[in-house]
């Protein structure tokens, strides 16, 4: 086989398989070149950036004058790299305009090649000799071809280089985005337990509340009811003869502090029930008639008028319908406690925004003042003279809406009524289905 063909084929089968840094590919260029043409002068400028540098060579020359060589690419005088094709000299032709080779007088012939990449000059290829005569033309394309060869690997090796970097820093950018997982999840975690924290610590401020409460709403009327029982059995051990309707006044005292007893454990212990009954699909329209019929007699006193407006199409709820009705009792006895001499309670269903549906129960009464408003859910906050109000109505009905999964919200200023807004999710939102036709107990 030809050698020079062999040479090629040997370059072309080296950078296909055996990937390589640019300047192995020089050194290996360099060194092929050098047992092709032993007696010619071969030298590799690299193109780096906007400069040329000189990368390897061997030289029949004593003194190589690879500076010149390296000014005049970088001023880009060299007619190679100025025109874009490649240069022959025959010296012994004439004219010629390198400055190199007008210095470098032992130069017979000489051939500048510029190694384009994609129509880019990424390197020049530089071939001297100092025999006289020309350069064949299989001479000429067996250098061109290992040109072209040779710019094919450098750019390969670049590309290779640079996703390799590139994967680099895809790694560590990735590294960094898992360790502010990481960061995160452990924040998270953290939040979430302070939450639980704060939670638990608000739920034992919720208990102290409730348990320093109760101890005032009993020990009140229990203290009032051992008090007249201690007086009156101090006088029948003193032989003294109680009047009868004195006696009579004293055992009502006593009744109505012991029923007050009675009402405030009950509260309590609906409250504590709530969670363990179970849910049903329920429709709030009904709960809404149910609870207007039990307070039916207290409302209609001439003085107040009712105003019901309940959408037909109003989708079911899952919940239990007797404590529901227990939030519509309060909220219309707290409407009813609100009017004064005369006004207007009105009574209203409708779906909200998807998913959810609200009961909106209004009144013209006195309203709220605006420093009650934050602790009208309090427990054992009320307004109302002793004995009239255990201050448990809103703070049960909160807790019954929450346990349903909604929320209840209040408008309210002085003197402009007071109105209740309760959101409860949908059972379509629960279930994605229609829930079968309900069943709610009645309020008879
Ligand atoms: N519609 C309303 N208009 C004006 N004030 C209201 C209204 N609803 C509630 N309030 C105020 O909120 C307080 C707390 O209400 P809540 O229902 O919890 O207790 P209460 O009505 O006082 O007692 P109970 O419900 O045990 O009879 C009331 O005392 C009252 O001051
Ligand atoms: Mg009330």
């Amino acid at each position: 086989m030809n050698k020079a063909f062999a040479t090629v084929l040997k370059l072309n089968n080296l950078f296909g398989y055996l990937p390589m840094e640019v300047d192995q590919i020089v050194t290996v260029v360099v060194k092929e070149m050098k047992q092709l043409f032993p007696t010619y002068c071969c030298r590799f400028f690299l193109l780096e950036g906007v400069t040329f540098s000189f990368q390897a060579q061997w030289c029949f020359l004593s003194q190589p004058r690879k500076n010149l060589c390296q000014e005049a690419l970088n001023s880009r005088q060299c007619p190679a790299l100025r025109d874009g094709f490649p240069v022959i000299v025959n010296l012994s032709d004439g004219a010629h305009d390198c400055a190199y080779l007008m210095t470098e007088k032992a130069i017979q012939k000489y051939l500048c090649l510029p190694v384009k990449v994609d129509q880019k000059i990424i390197a020049v290829l530089s071939i001297a000799s100092a025999e006289p005569g020309v350069f064949t033309l299989e001479e000429q394309e067996v250098i061109l071809a290992i040109a072209n060869l040779t710019g094919l690997a450098i750019q390969r090796s670049r590309l290779i280089a640079r996703l390799q970097k590139e994967k680099q820093q895809l790694e560590e950018a990735n590294r960094e985005i898992n360790q502010l997982n990481k960061t995160l999840v452990e924040r998270y975690e953290e939040l979430k337990r302070f939450e639980r924290l704060l939670i638990q610590s608000e739920k034992m401020a919720a208990i102290g509340q409730l348990a320093a409460g109760l101890a005032h709403e009993i020990n009140n009327p229990a203290s009032i009811i051992l008090a007249r029982l201690e007086c009156m059995l101090s006088e029948l051990q003193n032989g003294l003869q109680p009047e009868l309707s004195s006696l009579i006044k004293d055992l009502q005292v006593i009744g109505k502090h012991a029923r007050r007893i009675t009402t405030t454990t009950q509260s309590l212990l609906s409250f504590a029930r709530r969670s363990t009954e179970t849910f049903l699909p329920v429709d709030l329209n009904e709960v809404v008639e149910g609870a207007l019929s039990l307070l039916g007699k207290q409302l209609e006193k001439g003085r107040i008028q009712l105003q019901k407006h309940l959408d037909c199409k109003l989708p079911f709820i899952y919940g239990n319908p007797n404590q529901l009705q227990q939030v519509l009792i309060n909220l219309l006895q707290n409407a009813r406690d609100a009017i004064i001499q005369e006004g207007t309670i009105k009574v209203s269903t409708r779906s909200s925004v998807s998913g959810w549906v609200e009961i909106e129960v209004s009144d013209t009464g006195v309203g709220i003042a605006p420093e009650n408003l934050e602790r009208i859910f309090d427990p054992f906050f009320t307004t109302k003279e002793v004995g009239k109000g255990t201050g448990l109505g809103l703070f049960v009905t909160r807790g019954i809406i929450e346990n349903h999964g909604g929320r209840i919200e209040v408008n309210s200023q002085p003197g402009q009524g007071a109105t209740f807004i309760v959101t409860l999710p949908a059972a379509g939102t629960r279930s994605g289905q229609e829930p079968s036709k309900p069943t709610v107990s009645s309020p008879h």
